[in-house]
């Protein structure tokens, strides 16, 4: 394997840490070398399988006619619930996730029965000729139906500090105001996909395309009422995940097995794109509330924010991503009294999931909200209003009472209003909205403060498993997995920077539950921290094992001996990386370990609402200039700055490309991408046809990206930060900024809501209230002046 460099910042000289190595699989990846599960030869007479899924959001399965089914030529089987031999439900943390119905429906597009055929045309058209009957139900879609009739699929969980109540009430001045956030489509590339192989142990061989080996090995085994050692599971690359192969990579892995456990043959199962979107959970629609009292300055007193997440039919990880909504609902912002609720609303749609964010996205914006509506209320500057209340010392307690620890956002921010030249611009576009009847100039700066810990706290350890053969080669194993982040890439850089070798002597390709087991998701933007710090802590072993046997064989001390470029070098000379390898093997030293990392410090206590959830916060920062066009509602993005905060970079080039694809995935969610529901309950935007995300012309015309000069205070690996979620949330720049272009219809005096996707349509909508909000506040003024 070959690890080029990239003339993009690098680190320092002699170092793999804080080098810009190109992506792992860049090169395989363009020149089509990359091996996806898809691409992987088939065997001689393996099989296909496709589900068979509902039509109806709601009911019961009344009966079910497969004649014509089977007689579609090339169909093996067909399976249903009867044919499972362990559990139905695979719910992850609680119970309710279905395999299989046979009989209660409780979403478009779930899974009733399997068909297994020679080919994956026939088991594809054999799927859609089964017929079945049902009794229908009214489906739950409207989530304001849903809290009333407190219709959920977890409890609610609530945080609070002081009497938000009693603040509010006393505070000079009180707003409050509503969002319906839009959910999102994971749209990887690589849909849900999945081999399964009977193995001559009479076990299971798996090869799929999940961000959760070992949970796809555990719930496999479970399905199938089989000990854990029974599945195998490897996986060399995701096409992408977001979040949507956390748990949700899961259910067609299962069933596959359960063919190839009857059939005793291989088999595979690939969604059909519009098959994936119909019935695979998404980014969580919210709709949420908030309360906010201030004074004069705009300083907030007191919030009281009602978070309310449409979770779809079942539990899978709504509880942890509604939680993360909440933790997240300050932002970057100080509530010295606080109450922040949140909904698990039951709906009857797909089990909406993991997505870049987890929840954090859609409680952050409620600030971001506030923050914006608190200053078009007292006529002063956004920004003004967001410096004034950013955590600062003695103002550094989050309503989960988590100290904030760091206070970089006030000079991140300092250093944007220069670089971003934001006040001078601000003015220009001020002038700009001034003259221009159509288009409409918009600018805003937004913070991020992101908490990085599984809020789960098992899922904080990582395991890896290192070895060095005899000519000084190494091969490292560890849980987490390759969806593009370049998890593998850094990996190799930290095991590189440990014994001081060339990247060129390091491989780190699949994972595999054989290797590693018990393996945590790989998310919470954590594969590094965590999986980096086990494969760490294995490095070092072999280290010191290595300095003890060179220290007895060339009697030597042990203190005056080091690793460096590719020697170990000690008191009386040196000797290559891979002699002393190989005199070590000689000499019967063990040249293979495991490596282990728990996260320290962190708890949170769910009765009292309150701990210490986050080893540490990411920061960081976006300017973004929109231009709305406020006849058609068509709104561009002209130009963002980035500055974002990754701690001591381990590899700036992959953390760049991480911020930029975050950045823009955050921008599509809040401005294009538009899930749509009919009243029926089916998905309507179910092809990139009527869904559209991000295209390249889509990015700003002048985008800068600019990673931020500073050490993580936290004990991470090499004092690098988690990079994978938190700059998702520089999109909300974007929102923020069209609606500051809004606002200029009023004279910045009052900007409209604006529920997100802002599509055409809704800007559309937002203009015209604000030309309306023109229209009242004109009569009242009128009137009060003939009055008078
Ligand atoms: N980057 C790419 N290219 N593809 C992905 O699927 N997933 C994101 C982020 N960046 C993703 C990605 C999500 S949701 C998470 S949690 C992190 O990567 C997971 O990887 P990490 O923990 O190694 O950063
Ligand atoms: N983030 C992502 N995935 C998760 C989390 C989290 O905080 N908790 C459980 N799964
Ligand atoms: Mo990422 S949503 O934590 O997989």
């Amino acid at each position: 394997m070959r690890h080029f460099k990239t003339d993009k910042p690098t680190g320092q000289k002699g170092n793999a840490i804080g080098q810009s190595f190109i992506h792992e699989s860049a090169i395989k990846q363009v020149i089509g070398k990359a091996v996806y599960v898809d691409d992987k030869a088939e065997e001689v007479n393996s099989l296909h399988a496709y589900p068979v899924v509902s039509t109806i959001a709601h009911g019961n399965i009344v009966s079910i006619d497969t004649t014509s089914a089977f007689a579609v030529q090339g169909v093996v089987d067909i399976f249903s619930t009867k044919d499972i031999p362990g559990t139905n439900d695979i719910g992850p943390v609680f119970s309710g996730d279905i395999l299989l119905t046979d009989e209660l429906i409780e979403y478009h597009g779930q899974p009733i029965l399997l068909v297994v055929a020679t080919s994956y045309k026939a088991a594809r058209i054999a799927a859609r000729k089964v017929v079945i009957e049902y009794q229908t139900l009214e489906p739950m879609l409207d989530i304001k139906q849903a809290i009333k009739e407190q219709h959920w699929v977890r409890p609610p969980h609530a945080l609070n500090r002081g009497d938000a109540k009693q603040a509010i009430d006393n505070a000079q001045h009180k707003i409050s105001g509503d969002l319906d956030i839009g959910g999102q489509e994971h749209f990887y590339l690589e849909g849900q996909v999945s081999i399964a192989t009977p193995t001559e142990e009479g076990g299971m061989f798996i090869q799929c395309s999940s961000q959760h080996p070992s949970e796809v090995q555990h719930l496999v085994a479970k399905v199938l009422k089989q000990p854990f050692n029974y599945v195998t599971v490897e996986m060399r690359r995701m096409g992408g995940g977001f979040g949507g192969k956390e748990t949700q990579a899961a259910p067609w892995t299962c069933l596959a097995a359960l063919a190839a456990f009857h059939t005793g043959k291989t088999v595979k199962i690939r969604l059909a794109r519009s098959d994936d979107f119909k019935s695979t959970g998404k980014r969580h629609p919210f709709y949420n509330t908030y309360q906010v009292g201030f004074d004069q300055q705009g300083l907030i007193e007191g919030v009281d924010i009602n978070i309310n997440g449409y979770c779809g039919y079942s539990p899978d990880l709504s509880d942890a991503i509604v939680d993360r909504a909440l933790f997240h609902a300050d932002n970057a912002y100080y509530y010295p009294n606080a109450h922040i609720n949140g909904n698990r609303c039951k709906t009857n749609t797909v089990s909406h999931t993991a997505f870049r964010g987890f929840g954090g996205p859609q409680g952050m914006i409620m600030a971001e909200q506030l923050v914006d509506d608190i200053a078009y209320y007292l006529k002063k500057d956004p920004l003004e209003i967001r410096k004034l209340n950013l955590y600062k010392p003695g103002r550094d307690l989050t309503p989960y009472k988590q100290k904030v620890e760091q206070f970089i956002l006030k000079d991140m921010i300092a250093q944007m209003e220069e670089e971003g030249d934001y006040w001078a611009r601000k003015e220009a576009i001020a002038a700009f909205n001034k003259t221009s009847p159509i288009i409409k100039k918009g600018l805003s700066l937004t913070p991020v403060k992101f908490g990085i810990s599984f809020t789960v706290q098992h899922l904080n350890q990582a395991g890896a498993l290192l070895v060095i053969y005899s000519d000084g080669s190494v091969h490292v194993n560890h849980g987490g997995t390759e969806m593009g982040q370049g998890l593998n890439t850094k990996i190799a850089q930290i095991v590189a920077q440990a014994f001081s070798i060339d990247m060129a002597h390091i491989l780190v390709n699949a994972t595999r539950t054989d290797k590693v087991p018990n393996t945590s998701p790989t998310a919470a933007s954590s594969g590094t921290d965590l999986n980096g710090m086990a494969a760490l802590n294995a490095a070092n072993t072999i280290k010191q094992r290595l300095f003890e046997f060179a220290a007895q064989h060339f009697d030597v001390s042990l203190e005056q001996m080091q690793l460096s470029d590719n020697q170990l070098v000690h008191e009386k000379g040196q000797i290559s990386f891979a002699e002393l390898i190989n005199l070590a093997y000689l000499n019967r030293i063990s040249l293979s370990t495991t490596g282990y990392y728990a996260t320290p410090e962190i708890y949170y206590d769910r009765e009292k609402a309150e701990g210490h959830p986050f080893f540490y916060y990411a920061y960081g920062l976006a300017l973004s200039e929109v231009e709305i066009d406020i006849l058609t509602g068509e709104n561009t993005v002209t130009r963002t700055d980035i500055l974002h905060d990754v701690g001591s970079p381990i590899n700036p080039a992959l953390d760049i490309g991480q911020i930029e694809g975050a950045f823009i995935q955050g921008m599509g969610w809040l401005t294009t991408e538009d899930l749509s529901w009919n009243e029926q309950g089916a998905l309507a935007s179910n092809a990139p046809a009527t869904y559209k995300i991000p295209a390249i012309g889509d990015t700003p015309a002048v985008f800068n990206v600019k990673l931020y000069n500073s050490q993580n205070p936290a004990t991470t690996v090499f004092k690098s930060k988690a990079v994978g979620e938190p700059p998702f949330m520089l999109g909300i720049s974007v929102w923020s900024a069209i609606r500051n272009a809004l606002a200029s219809i009023t004279d910045y005096q009052y900007a409209p809501s604006l529920n997100p996707p802002a599509t055409p349509e809704a800007v559309l909508e937002a203009v015209q209230a604000a030309q309306q909000w023109n229209k009242t506040t004109m009569q009242t003024t009128t009137k009060e002046t003939s009055h008078a």
